[in-house]
């Protein structure tokens, strides 16, 4: 049996641009799934807290027989097919999962399940994979998560942990991790769930199709920001990231029109209340936003983010990658 957890991830920078080439700022946080795998003889079975269970049966390598009790659970009997095939593995597995990270909030509760998951699995088989390798390997399936299109940005926080400047060049990332900092965030989860297949899948086809300059606008603005924010980063600048972040979720509000009046709510109440800036995370259209806050405004921030009905998350940010649990 094998224990192993992955950490959901923020974005300080470019979700929604990064899937047009825009660099990315991402940090993952101290919020971790747990998956707890075990080899079955013939089978794959999934028990996950949040979604229930799932299982199907071993014909050669592929899975026949799929009962799942919610569709979310589909994409993890892809990901075990997927690992039979890839990893040609010589028996079926369960999964056990348990996850700290709010589901279909932004917090990226899907990537930390895979990439949880193929931590468990390959140190269950013996099988070699630096978390380097997880993006190329859980890639496919991230995008058939989200649509047809996936950055896989999130793939490279939940694997390698940290705080990381995500740059294309041609078609492959370039990950510089930005080291260790100290910045203090206060999220605030709306409970709003919003899936991320839709509003890449639907809603930013028809951004395109009607405004296409604005959007190439709105990524060139967006990739200018993040060389400001990578170097106010360095310097521990506090007060012009949240600056940039505050410009970053403008563009996502009045561009891509990803924001919801509850996040509008949340946001202005913890600007109200002393933070340095805040700003949607992932997809957007309801799940959370975080705020930059310091030791002092810490508090009055969390009762702010609060009295909008939202939930406080106060966590580490910065955090370890995919790994073995003891
Ligand atoms: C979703 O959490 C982040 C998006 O940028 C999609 C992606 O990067 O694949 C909207």
């Amino acid at each position: 049996m094998v224990k192993a957890s992955a950490p959901g991830n923020l974005f300080f920078l470019g979700e929604h641009v990064v899937l047009y080439g825009c660099p990315a700022i991402v940090t993952s946080v101290g919020k971790r799934t747990y998956v707890t795998a075990e080899k079955l003889e013939n089978k794959i079975e999934i028990n996950s807290t949040a979604y229930g269970k799932a299982s199907a049966k071993i014909e050669g390598k592929k899975l026949v027989s799929r009962e799942s009790e919610k569709p979310g659970l589909e994409h993890l009997l892809d990901f075990a097919e997927y690992c039979l095939e890839k990893l040609d593995l010589n028996s079926g597995f369960s999964l056990k999962i348990e996850s700290e990270v709010p589901i279909e909030s932004g917090m990226s509760s899907s990537t930390a399940v895979l990439s949880a998951s193929l931590k468990a699995v390959t140190n269950l088989f013996e099988k070699t994979l630096s978390n380097k390798k997880f993006f190329e390997f859980l890639l496919p399936l991230q995008v058939k998560i989200h649509g047809g299109k996936a950055s896989g940005t999130e793939l490279f926080s939940s694997a390698l942990g940290g705080f990381n400047y995500l740059t294309k060049n041609n078609s492959s990332w370039n990950a510089q991790n930005l080291g260790e900092n100290t910045f203090q965030v206060v999220i605030g989860n709306t409970h709003i769930r919003a899936q991320t297949s839709i509003l890449v899948g639907k809603h930013h086809p028809t951004l395109v199709f009607r405004w296409k300059n604005q959007i190439d606008q709105a990524v060139k603005d967006i990739e200018e920001l993040s060389k400001q924010l990578v170097q106010a980063i360095k310097k521990n600048n506090l007060k012009k990231i949240g600056k940039i972040i505050n410009k970053n979720h403008e563009i996502l509000r009045d561009k891509f029109l990803v924001s919801h009046p509850k996040l509008e709510d949340a946001r202005n109440e913890a600007l109200n209340a002393g933070a340095l800036g805040a700003k949607l995370s992932g997809a957007g259209w309801g799940g959370i936003m975080f705020a930059l806050v310091t030791e002092k405004t810490k508090g009055t921030v969390i009762k702010a983010i609060e009295s909008t009905g939202c939930e406080a998350i106060s966590t580490k940010i910065g955090v370890e990658g995919a790994r073995i649990e003891e």
